[in-house]
């Protein structure tokens, strides 16, 4: 068992080689250097930069993913999870040009949770330059963290939304009965991490997606059928003809 002070050595050593490595992300931002193509951001945010803004993502998925999001053009984009905003940086660039994008996650914990303040004039950079980005800081359980959401997008509702936060069975569910409500009609709800997971117990987001599946119109991003773990379900809007 990995005991808390090993966990938050971990933390910073993780924060400390993000802090190297930040300046060098946020010019490649600022400069814009980086490609136009969907493979190439992948490439740009997991091969580039140690690690500092990787997604948590299996490369194919969220290639496949960013494709989806880009014929979308979602104009409200919620993602809940920012961690190293490799994701988040991705969604803004598939996004409409004129988009609102909210990103949220936990005020930064001791054991790992959230983003410390410091990365986000970088992570702010991700947007394009007619974006509005926008991050929460709290829990996205709490309605209170909901209703922060829906206030920032002006009241409307959301074209897309990723949800990749707590992966427990009961985080999930909640995540997506306090979420799929914003939903717009035509549009997209991403749940991460589908696939059944055995070597790590926190996550059981398969669980709640043999439940749901079914119940709404849905489709699945899983690279090869039996793989253990990753995969992605996208779950789409109301109003959209159950299979
Ligand atoms: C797997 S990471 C997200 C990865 C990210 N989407 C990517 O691939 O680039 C999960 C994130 O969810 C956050 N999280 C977990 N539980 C949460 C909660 N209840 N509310 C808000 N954020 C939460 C964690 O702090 C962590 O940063």
């Amino acid at each position: 068992m990995v005991s808390s002070g090993a966990r938050f050595l971990w933390y910073q050593s993780k924060n400390a080689r993000d802090l190297l490595n930040m300046g060098a992300v946020k010019r490649a931002l600022e400069a814009r250097a980086f490609p136009e193509d969907v493979e190439g951001q992948v490439a740009f945010v997991m091969d580039r930069f140690n690690g500092t803004i990787t997604p948590y993502q299996n490369r194919s998925e969220i290639t496949r993913l960013a494709e989806r999001v880009r014929a979308l053009a979602p104009r409200t984009l919620l993602e809940v999870g920012t961690a190293r905003g490799g994701t988040l940086f991705l969604l803004c660039q598939a996004a409409a040009g004129d988009a609102t994008i909210v990103s949220l996650d936990l005020p930064e914990g001791r054991n790992g949770g959230g983003f410390p303040k410091w990365k986000m004039p970088t992570y702010a950079a991700f947007a394009k330059p007619g974006q509005r980005l926008l991050f929460v800081r709290g829990n996205s359980h709490d309605p209170a963290s909901r209703d922060k959401v829906h206030a920032l997008m002006d009241g409307r509702p959301s074209d897309f939304i990723m949800i990749d936060g707590d992966h427990s069975y009961e985080g999930v569910k909640t995540d997506f009965e306090l979420y799929y409500p914003l939903l717009a009609p035509g549009g997209l709800l991403a749940l991460h991490d589908i696939r059944p997971t055995p070597y790590d117990p926190s996550i059981d987001v398969h669980r709640f997606w043999i439940e749901i599946r079914d119940r709404f119109r849905t489709e699945e991003i899983v690279e090869t059928p039996d793989q253990p773990n990753f995969g992605i379900g996208l779950v789409h809007g109301p109003n959209a003809a159950a299979r």
